[in-house]
């Protein structure tokens, strides 16, 4: 008998826009990173996670493919939910642990790109049968905001890959009440960051060799182009990443290499370039452990254990909520 588990919702906002506008009006330039991944920037960024410089993904894999065990059985049987699940690699790593140990457990799966959602989602009802998923297109906020009561005993978000270092510290702030907010007493927050190490390996880790950072950083041009009728020319922008040192982050540029003049037609916005003008696409902060305990601790998130590898090149937090 095949029965078909998967649901999937979409709780995308309205393509206003206001965001790119605001980013783009504004001195210097900005743009949000969630608007790297459409189709192609979701590929590209799984490109990313195989390349030999970008450690996060694959030190981060090591210490589930170590500890996952010992995190099914200290969580138990819950709901798992995922944000900005990608192509849900690493979530194998847990879902195995989860599948050996026979612990119930569902997959919620939340991401903003349809595309990759949908096919990591029928290729894991695929690989595994008898879990359920429910899938949700959207940004995290949109989908923590309209969390369901869970019929499992508990629930456990996580937020793997450092995707916590797109934030600000402020919107990190939020970020951190907001999970507080609506986990419940004895419900769990599981935390993939990336901690400070030597300039030069970060700097690497983001300006590849063989160019893939590049062509990901220059896609979100185009994403703009087809999504808000744009002219982009991508010929014109070249990519650099650099560490900052007082700020502990890697800052993802696009350098303007011609004075030019931009039409966003859905958005009825101009935008006028100046050659040397370089636009901020990404922050990936770059953290101090403790101090992250510190933070959640404040948001009602206590460490319950806390896992690394041995170079310490990568944390994992996992937050028991109190009663
Ligand atoms: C998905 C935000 C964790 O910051 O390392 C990788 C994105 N950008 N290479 C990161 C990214 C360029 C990535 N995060």
């Amino acid at each position: 008998m095949k029965t078909q588990k998967i649901e999937q919702t979409s709780i995308i906002e309205e393509k206003s826009g206001a965001d790119v506008i605001q980013g783009l009006t504004r001195s210097p330039k900005t743009l949000p990173p969630k608007y790297f991944y459409d189709a192609r920037g979701s590929e590209l960024f799984e490109q990313i996670c195989q390349l030999p410089e970008y450690y996060p993904t694959r030190t981060e894999a090591a210490i589930l493919r170590e500890y996952a065990s010992e995190i099914a059985q200290l969580v138990g049987a819950c709901e798992l939910v995922e944000l900005g699940s990608g192509s849900s690699s690493k979530t194998r790593l847990l879902l195995d642990a989860y599948q050996s140990l026979g612990y119930h457990c569902k997959y919620v799966p939340i991401d903003i790109s349809e595309t990759i959602l949908n096919a990591s989602a029928i290729q894991l009802q695929t690989e595994y049968p008898q879990l359920e998923i429910e899938a949700l297109v959207g940004t995290y906020e949109q989908a923590i905001a309209q969390f369901k009561p869970t019929t499992l005993p508990r629930r456990m978000i996580f937020f793997l890959g450092s995707s916590i270092g797109n934030f600000t510290p402020e919107e990190c702030d939020r970020f951190f009440h907001q999970v507080g907010a609506v986990l419940a007493p004895g419900d769990y927050f599981l935390l993939g960051i990336d901690l400070q190490k030597p300039t030069e390996i970060l700097e690497a880790a983001y300006n590849d060799s063989q160019g893939v950072t590049a062509a990901f950083n220059l896609n979100i041009l185009s994403h703009l182009n087809w999504r808000f009728q744009g002219n982009f020319d991508l010929s014109l922008f070249t990519h650099q990443a650099i560490y900052n040192q007082t700020e502990n982050q890697i800052e993802m540029y696009l350098h303007c290499q011609k004075n030019h003049v931009v039409y966003l037609q859905s958005l009825d916005l101009t935008v006028t370039w100046k050659k040397g003008e370089s636009i901020l696409t990404e922050i990936s902060r770059k953290f101090d452990l403790e101090q992250v305990e510190k933070d959640l601790k404040s948001k009602g998130l206590p460490t319950l254990k806390t896992f690394t590898d041995s170079q310490n090149w990568f944390g994992l937090i996992l937050c028991k909520v109190g009663k």
